[in-house]
């Protein structure tokens, strides 16, 4: 491994943010593009309500909705570290995709409304990053709104995402009261000053037990902060970085992304304590990043990215080595090599040429379907890396042509559509329906407009009854009596894997008590 290599590694911080829609995701990555110097002014991206240059909404369903379902990646510099953020689509009809980035990151910034505290999407995505232990730092927004007391968000996010909390700042005060936050650690105060536009905030260096500081912050506000520190010193356990980098407590921060408040305080922890790119388990060993020949994988397939270029873009993690231009990259699945001329990185809608791409960037390469996700690229190696998983949807619809002879067109256009990796395609054992699975309800009218528009194919999609998919893990035999005895409860995936699609869990899981060796999973490998 060269210096450069070990210094690129060593400053690069790639991530996700995740929240509940509404929390503050975009007026966050707002604030964190303006510290990276990628923007030059709060409030040249959008909200959803107007232009959302902030969000990915390649696709004109998108725009015309003025919402995203697609993840964009989104690189900056800030205080000398390189950062990547992949973003998650927050909206209610988030896709597997949203799930899948998070598999791609090293660390995760969590969102929440103080004023709401944990909520349900929150939940789910948090339940993706505990998979593969990945460290979150949180933050609770929205301190100028009257919410929830402090010490009861702690006592919130603890129970409801079963994480111990290590408060970093403390608010004083809350809503129209809100006067800042104190750094347990550095023992300074910064102020809050609403609709602050600028990158700074005043700091003064603080005895919270002395008399000067009843001065500074008021004396009503110094008692009630003297007692919450001590409250919060005693009920919370001290930062420990390695439970954080395995995801066992979060940092916890206060701000307001809308009033740009503790946003750089945010950004500064979270370069300095959030890993650089991790390891990687492959199915016959640990990649490291430092290793001195490239590898990486594909999570994410999207299409029209751009009207002009009616192609799939790629999106790659690297793992390790050094990706450059006009490399001869080895795709393993199909044992193919290709030279890859035209990688890309993306900053909003813009598109550059990569140069050099080192651990823990994204790259995109443009296909036309001869990469799917999961694929891993090396050097030449026989390497697979895994943790890319399909995760089982949700919500099942079963595709209705308008006109029959169009069988052929809808099968080709479902099956190209879902090898993208937004919903999933499940063919049942029984009869030859074709049932799309998705996390939101958004992905069936996406996948609708786009065989109209792109296969020239009307169909409808029904509701079905079912809304549970579990795979089934077992052996042969098992598989052979499974198949035979209740063929309708189960159907196979885009790739051939056994999976029961029911009405509930309790189904599924009686199918299975039934055999001595089966597995349900919620995750199946993308191998
Ligand atoms: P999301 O991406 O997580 O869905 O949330 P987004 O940033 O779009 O924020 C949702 C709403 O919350 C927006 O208001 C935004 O201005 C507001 N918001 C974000 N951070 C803060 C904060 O720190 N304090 C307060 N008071 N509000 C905040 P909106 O009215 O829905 O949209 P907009 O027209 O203001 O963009």
């Amino acid at each position: 491994m060269s210096a450069t290599q070990n210094r690129e590694i060593s400053r690069r911080r790639t991530f996700a943010i995740i929240s509940h829609p509404d929390a503050g995701k975009t007026t966050l990555t707002e604030k964190l593009l303006l510290y990276g110097g990628a923007i030059a002014t709060a409030g040249a991206v959008k909200s959803k309500k107007t232009d959302r240059a902030a969000r990915s909404d390649f696709m004109e369903m998108e725009q015309k909705r003025g919402i995203s379902v697609s993840t964009a990646v989104m690189s900056f510099e800030f205080n000398n570290f390189a950062m990547n953020l992949l973003d998650t689509p927050g909206h209610n009809d988030f896709s597997e995709d949203t799930y899948r980035t998070l598999t791609a990151v090293d660390a995760v910034l969590m969102v929440i409304d103080s004023s709401k505290g944990v909520e349900k999407q929150t939940q789910k995505l948090l339940e993706v990053c505990r998979l593969k232990k990945t460290p979150v730092i949180t933050m609770m927004n929205k301190m100028d709104l009257e919410g929830i007391d402090p010490l009861d968000l702690v006592d919130n996010l603890e129970k409801e995402l079963g994480m111990e909390c290590v408060p970093i700042t403390w608010p004083i005060g809350k809503g129209r009261e809100f006067k800042g936050v104190y750094h347990l650690e550095k023992k300074s105060v910064q102020f809050y000053l609403t609709h602050n536009q600028q990158k700074k905030n005043d700091t003064i260096d603080i005895d919270i037990n002395s008399d000067s500081a009843a001065e500074i912050i008021g004396s009503h506000n110094i008692q009630k902060l003297r007692e919450e520190i001590e409250m919060v010193s005693a009920l919370t356990p001290p930062m420990d970085l390695q439970k954080f980098n395995n995801g066992q407590i979060t940092p916890l921060f206060f701000g307001s992304a809308l009033n740009n408040f503790g946003v750089q305080t945010v950004l500064e922890e979270f370069c300095r304590i959030g890993p650089p790119p991790q390891p990687r388990e492959s199915i016959t060993r640990v990649v490291e990043p430092e290793e001195e020949k490239f590898s990486g994988f594909v999570f994410k397939i999207q299409a029209n990215m751009d009207k002009n270029h009616r192609d799939r873009m790629a999106f790659i993690r690297v793992c390790s080595g050094v990706f450059n231009r006009n490399m001869t990259l080895h795709q393993v699945r199909t044992n193919k090599d290709i030279i890859v001329r035209n990688a890309i990185t993306f900053m909003a809608r813009n598109r550059n040429i990569v140069e050099t791409a080192y651990p823990g960037d994204i790259i995109g390469i443009p296909n036309h379907g001869t990469i799917q996700i999961g694929d891993t690229f090396t050097e030449g190696e026989d390497l697979q890396i895994t943790g890319i998983p399909n995760f089982a949807p949700e919500l099942f619809r079963r595709a209705r042509l308008r006109d029959p002879l169009k069988a052929k067109a809808l099968a080709k256009g479902l099956t190209e559509v879902c090898e993208e990796g937004a919903a999933q395609l499940f063919r049942p054992l029984q009869g030859s329906d074709y049932i799309i699975g998705a996390l939101g309800e958004l992905q069936f009218q996406v996948i609708q407009s786009r065989l109209e528009n792109e296969y020239r194919v009307k169909a409808d999609f029904e509701t079905i009854t079912r809304n549970v998919c579990r795979w089934v893990i077992c052996n042969e035999t098992t598989k052979k009596q499974l198949t035979t005895r209740y063929e309708s409860d189960l159907f196979n995936d885009s790739k051939g894997n056994l999976c029961i699609l029911s009405d509930n869990l309790f189904r599924c899981n009686q199918i299975a008590d039934k055999y001595d060796d089966i597995k349900l999973t919620k995750t199946m490998e993308n191998i």
